[in-house]
C-alpha cells in the first residue's frame, strides 16, 4: 500500500507542532527585577550608571512587570525613543527570545545601548539612529514600546506617531505605551519639573490625559486597556496596551 506525502499545510502544522513541543510548557523569567536592573546599570558607563538608576527608581519592577507582561514573549519589537537601551536590555533578559530593535535620534545613546546589549550577551538586539517620524523602519513587528516618550514630541505630530507605529504592527500586535497623565495637576507638575531638568525650558513637553491617548487610540483602530500605576513618589504614571484590531 502507499501512502501520499503530507501536504504543504499538513507539513506547516507538523513542523509548528514539533516546534512547539520542543520548548517548555511554561516558560517563567529567570532573571528579572532587581537582577535584571543590576546587570544593566554595571554594563553601563560610570556617568550613565547614575541616570539609569534614577531611571530605574521611576521605573520599578513591579511597573517593569506589568509591562513585560503586556509585551509579546518573543519575536521582533520596536522600542521607540530608547535612550541607553535600558528597557531593551531589561525586556531581552526576561524574555531572550525577544529580538529588540531600539530607535532614538541620539548617536550617543544608540551607541551606549550597542555596547550594553552585546555585554549582556543579547546579541539579536538591533539600535538606530533615527526620529521616529521618518526613520526608515521596517515591520512587520510583533510589538512595540514607548516609555516616556510621546510626551516629548510635538502635540501636532503625536497622532501620526502612533499611526505609524499601527502600521509596522502585525495584526493583534501590542503597542505598550507608559507616560505621565495630567491629573492629578501636582503630581503633572512634580513631572514636569523633573523633565525639565533633564531636557532644559526651551524644548515643548506635550502631556496629554490617559483618556485622550485612549481615545486617540481607539481612532486609529487600536482595543485600548489602561492601568494608572500608583507610586510612591507623585508621579502620575499611566500604561496603556493597544492591541492592534484588523489587518
Ligand atoms: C525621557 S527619555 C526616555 C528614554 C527611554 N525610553 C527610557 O525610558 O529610559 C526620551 C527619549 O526619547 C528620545 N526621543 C525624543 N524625540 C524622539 C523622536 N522624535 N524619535 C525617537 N526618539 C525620540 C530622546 O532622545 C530620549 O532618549
Amino acid at each position: 500500500m502507499t501512502t501520499n506525502p503530507p501536504s504543504p499545510p499538513r507539513r506547516a502544522l507538523d513542523s509548528l507542532r514539533a516546534r512547539l513541543a520542543s520548548r517548555p510548557p511554561v516558560e517563567a523569567p529567570e532573571v528579572y527585577g532587581k537582577d535584571a536592573i543590576r546587570n544593566v546599570v554595571r554594563a553601563l558607563p560610570p556617568l550613565e550608571r547614575a541616570y539609569s538608576r534614577a531611571r530605574f527608581s521611576i521605573l520599578r519592577p513591579k511597573l517593569l512587570s506589568v509591562m513585560d507582561l503586556l509585551l509579546a514573549d518573543e519575536g521582533r519589537i520596536l522600542d521607540v525613543g530608547c535612550g541607553f537601551g535600558l528597557f531593551a536590555a531589561y525586556f531581552g533578559q526576561t524574555h531572550p527570545r525577544r529580538r529588540i530593535v531600539g530607535i532614538d535620534p541620539d548617536e550617543r545613546r544608540i551607541r551606549i545601548a550597542r555596547d550594553v546589549s552585546a555585554r549582556l550577551g543579547l546579541g539579536a538586539h538591533e539600535f538606530h539612529v533615527g526620529d521616529v517620524r521618518d526613520a526608515s523602519l521596517v515591520g512587520p513587528f510583533d510589538g512595540a514600546y514607548v516609555l516616556d516618550v510621546m510626551h516629548h514630541l510635538p502635540e501636532g505630530d503625536q497622532r501620526r506617531v502612533l499611526e505609524r507605529l499601527r502600521g509596522l504592527l502585525k495584526p493583534g500586535g501590542v503597542l505598550v505605551v507608559k507616560d505621565i497623565t495630567t491629573e492629578p495637576r501636582v503630581g503633572l507638575l512634580f513631572t514636569e519639573v523633573l523633565d525639565r531638568l533633564m531636557v532644559g525650558w526651551r524644548e515643548p513637553l506635550a502631556y496629554r490625559h490617559h483618556r485622550e491617548w485612549g481615545e486617540m487610540l481607539s481612532g486609529l483602530g487600536f482595543k485600548v486597556r489602561m492601568v494608572r500605576v500608583p507610586d510612591v513618589l507623585p508621579y502620575p504614571h499611566v500604561v496603556i496596551a493597544a492591541t492592534k484590531l484588523g489587518a
